[in-house]
């Protein structure tokens, strides 16, 4: 491999390239990333007309002691639904409540992870016609053992009332439950019920284990909410940001029609601006622009889907005296949130609508918000756009053969026209399994072509995210999880080699000669803040089942300054290439670094057979 390090032969790679996407699917958000650890807490989750079911919650006592149902009785407009719970039995006399009381229970997002002394913020709505005295307690997942426990004691909630309650945990169980239970003969009305741990990212309500796995990727920018997420499968179940701000018990929540699950959206558009804040990202919006999986708005009726993403980007950008800024404001965040990318649509083009929709919304918006980039749904990798666009979608799912093909795909996409977003790439079918070292490796030869063209394409991020390995929706997956634990598998940890590669200077480097063209290989230089010393990294795929001798010639090094080669190898590899991660063997496959044994112009390296090397 001859790489040159003289300025004529270097270009900057954009700060922008390598960045991830985060959509609501596989439960990343709700019972994810978004740390409320009661599942359907408004009781909505079984649709607005009562009686409804009210699953995941169940019911402890039987017929004689309790009946447990659902009205539309609640103190908030945008979700009406109430538990109502008449308890029949009594703390003494002929229908004695059975010891611990009757009430409801509710298992999380399949067992809440309650830690030992970590403190739990409960909140819940409470009305009752009598005086109340109400145990909340959080249980292990059989509901015996108590590990925080404290009573609600109320003479008059003849009203709506909140109560709050804090419970610090004495043991650790990572399938707990929350009870509510009494043993006072009454009727008793509950709504919006939460468990929230104190101890998330900021305060701001992210897991923080999840958080971090994000964190360490570095990552330019964080796409989200979606995904089909935005569309729906139906217009009326698309992601809507106005009800996804404000008061999380407020908001009505929506059922995912396409990944077929509730959410109470807690992490809504708010949330997802602060979650890029956070991870020092670049928040890239995808709306919806009036176009689900099955039904469209007409362009000539589109104008109300204009407006509302015109008042999103107000929110987002306006000042604290803007109307919707002064919302942002009064939510917390005065500051206007660094947004400079919006998607028009998700995998739209070939849509009836798209282009006539997509028109609208591109002028308004660059009317409004010059200096906002917009994403179109069309291909243009290989001729130009009919329409403009300052970048355009590219999604691919194949499998490694492919993938790993795709390392040219941009090679002649044509420099004159918008910039490329491969929003979502990944492995996929028998290749991948659930996270295959095979389709890490495709993937990272991908990336090598994306950063060699890194003057079309700007940014790029693998899909999905996140799966709780309970519901899983989709596969691959970026990051497994559940409710106490995660992985990586070897799709995530091949983007660590990237992370220095946003804002880099780009090398030219050629492999001469490349056997059965199974190698690819760039390499970049950049200058860390941390010591700011100036490093080279060279990646090299080997994508073929024998070991490779490879010669790294490095020219155009200034004199004396073989002293600063990096004089280490990492290497993402396995003994087999079909290998994963697990939570029992979660670290099968991650870089693995160690020392190069000759450090200087000239350098040998074996690349294991199947590995990325850098
Ligand atoms: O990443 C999973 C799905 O794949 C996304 O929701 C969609 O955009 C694509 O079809």
């Amino acid at each position: 491999l001859f790489v040159n390090v003289s300025e004529a032969s270097a270009r900057k790679i954009p700060d922008t390239v390598f960045g991830i996407f985060f959509e609501e699917i596989n439960h990343a958000g709700a019972g994810g990333l978004w740390a409320e650890l009661v599942s359907n807490r408004g009781f909505e989750a079984g649709g607005p007309n009562t009686p409804s079911n009210i699953d995941p919650w169940s019911i402890l006592g039987d017929e004689s002691s309790l009946i447990v149902s659902t009205d539309r009785s609640s103190c908030f407009d945008r979700n009406k639904v109430a538990l109502k719970m008449e308890v029949l039995c009594d703390s003494g006399g002929a229908n004695k409540c059975p010891v611990g009381g009757v009430g409801i229970y509710n298992p999380g997002f399949w067992g809440m992870n309650i830690e030992q002394a970590k403190t739990y913020k409960v909140v819940l709505f409470v009305r009752s016609l009598g005086p109340i005295n109400v145990s909340v307690s959080l249980t292990g997942s059989n509901g015996f053992q108590t590990l925080a426990t404290a009573n609600i004691v109320a003479a008059d909630v003849s009203n709506w009332t909140k109560m709050e309650v804090l419970l610090e945990a004495r043991s650790t169980d990572h399938r707990s439950r929350l009870q509510l239970t009494t043993t006072t003969k009454g009727v008793i009305w509950f709504d919006q019920v939460s468990v929230m741990p104190l101890d998330t990212y900021k305060g701001h309500g992210f897991r923080n284990d999840l958080f971090s796995m994000l964190q360490d990727l570095r990552p330019a920018f964080i796409r989200f909410p979606g995904g089909c997420f935005v569309e729906g499968e139906w217009l009326r179940n698309a992601f809507r940001w106005k009800e996804t701000i404000g008061p999380w018990e407020e908001r009505p929540g929506h059922f995912g029609d396409v990944w077929d699950y509730w959410t109470d959206d807690g992490m809504g558009h708010f949330e997802f601006l602060q979650l890029a804040e956070d991870l020092g990202a670049l928040p890239v919006w995808v709306f919806n622009n009036g176009i689900s999986h099955n039904d469209e708005v007409d362009t000539s009726s589109v104008f109300p889907f204009v407006q509302e993403i015109l008042d999103g980007l107000e929110f987002a950008k306006g000042d604290a005296k803007s109307k919707w800024g002064s919302v942002r404001a009064a939510l917390g965040h005065p500051e206007p949130f660094d947004l400079r990318y919006v998607a028009i649509g998700n995998e739209d083009c070939g849509k009836k609508n798209y282009r006539g929709n997509y028109l609208k919304f591109y002028s308004a918006i660059n009317q409004s918000y010059p200096d906002i980039k917009m994403i179109s749904n069309c291909d243009g990798t290989s001729k130009l756009l009919d329409h403009p666009a300052h970048l355009f979608d590219y999604h691919v799912y194949e499998n490694a053969n492919v993938i790993f093909s795709q390392s040219h795909k941009f090679d002649h996409t044509p420099r004159d026209g918008p910039k490329v977003f491969v929003s979502e790439y990944a492995v996929t079918g028998n290749d991948s399994g659930t996270g295959s070292l095979l389709a890490a490796l495709a993937e990272a030869a991908f990336l090598i072509g994306v950063e060699k063209n890194s003057d079309v394409v700007e940014m790029a991020s693998y899909a999905p995210l996140f799966v709780n390995t309970n519901d899983r929706r989709w596969n691959p997956d970026a990051i497994v999880f559940d409710s106490s634990q995660v992985y990586g598998t070897p799709s995530y940890w091949m983007q660590h080699f990237f992370k220095e590669s946003n804002g880099a200077t780009l090398l030219n480097s050629t492999l001469q000669p490349n056997p059965s063209n199974s190698l690819i290989a760039s390499a970049i230089q950049w200058k860390s803040t941390v010591d700011n010393k100036t490093y080279l990294r060279v990646k090299v795929v080997n994508f073929g089942s024998t070991a490779v001798a490879l010669k790294i010639s490095v020219s155009g090094l200034g004199q004396n300054s073989t002293e600063s080669l990096v004089s280490t190898k990492t290497e993402l590899t396995s003994s087999n290439v079909m290998d994963e991660n697990s939570f029992v063997n979660p670290k099968k496959v991650v870089p693995f670094k160690t020392l190069l044994d000759t450090v200087g112009e000239v350098m040998d390296v074996v690349l294991s057979p199947h590995s990325l090397t850098s």
